[in-house]
């Protein structure tokens, strides 16, 4: 996410001045706040198992919003504004963050951006789709499209992988650090932002004022695409946030890569 921030801030101000707002993002400390959701109800519609017919993509906030009746239950039809709709009604991001991702995901796709798309469309090889994925398997080379369902060896590992009962920032960049150390990944440039900005909205989305999320909650959304029971937001996820928290996950994995 930070990395669209960054190219932003380059081009508004040259001469490195991009990097140095970018650098005051990550010397703020992170707050998380929960109390601008108090007002938020946005009914959430009843869980479905997907039918072996219906089409899901490889992100689970997605695939958790056909499964609820809020994207179509068969992932078929899609367009960036439903995306970007139900992503902002759902999980609180704000309109220009969810519409940053999910009309620049159609556009990576080399879709009209108006387009309508399939779920599993997004899954397309080469694509947004990336390898080192927390619960989903690598994209074989030659392969159309990469997995959309989680791989039950992966998502145990984490789901072994919290500490306390949960995950905070710190712990999902040693988890990213571990599953990109594995042979065969090499997660690079803007991959590697995305890759840390789905930790990143998940933390703003989820977590608690200790920025922590549940085991409970990766266990039931990440891995079996479900919304928690009476779920809503924990906060509002600005472009700010999300890249603050980016940028912090980033960080530390610098960190803990010199490490260990
Ligand atoms: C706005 C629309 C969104 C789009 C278009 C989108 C797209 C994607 C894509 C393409 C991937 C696959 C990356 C891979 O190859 O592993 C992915 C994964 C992921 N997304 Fe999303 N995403 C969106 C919103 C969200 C939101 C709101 C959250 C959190 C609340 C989220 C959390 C995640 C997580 C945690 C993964 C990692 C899955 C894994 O590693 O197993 N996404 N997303």
């Amino acid at each position: 996410m930070s990395i669209i921030v960054r190219r932003v801030l380059n081009t508004l101000f040259p001469r490195r001045a991009g990097a140095v707002l970018l650098s005051m993002i990550s010397t703020t400390q992170t707050k998380w706040p929960s109390n601008d959701m108090k007002e938020w109800s946005t009914p959430i519609g009843e869980y479905r198992r997907p039918k072996d017919t219906d089409l899901r993509s490889p992100c689970p906030a997605l695939n958790t919003l056909a499964n609820h009746g809020h994207l179509p239950r068969d992932g078929r039809n899609v367009s960036a504004w439903d995306i970007t709709y139900h992503v902002n009604a759902v999980y609180g991001l704000s309109i220009p963050l969810a519409a940053l991702i999910a009309y620049g995901t159609v556009f990576l796709l080399k879709k009209p951006l108006f387009s309508k798309i399939n779920l599993q469309d997004i899954a397309t090889n080469p694509g947004v789709e990336h390898c080192a994925s927390l619960a989903h398997t690598n994209t074989p080379k030659k392969a159309e499209f990469g997995a959309t369902s989680v791989c039950p060896h992966l998502s145990k590992k984490l789901l072994g992988e919290a500490k306390d009962g949960g995950y905070t920032a710190h712990d999902f960049a040693r988890i990213r650090v571990e599953r990109e150390r594995e042979p065969g990944m090499n997660l690079q440039g803007w991959r590697g932002e995305i890759a840390r900005g789905e930790c990143s909205l998940t933390l703003n989305v989820f977590a608690g004022d200790d920025g922590k999320v549940s085991k409970e909650v990766i266990d039931r959304w990440w891995i079996n695409e479900q919304l928690p029971e009476g779920f809503k937001p924990a906060r509002k996820t600005t472009l700010w946030r999300a890249a603050k928290v980016g940028t912090d996950i980033r960080n530390t994995m610098k960190k803990l890569e010199k490490t260990e």
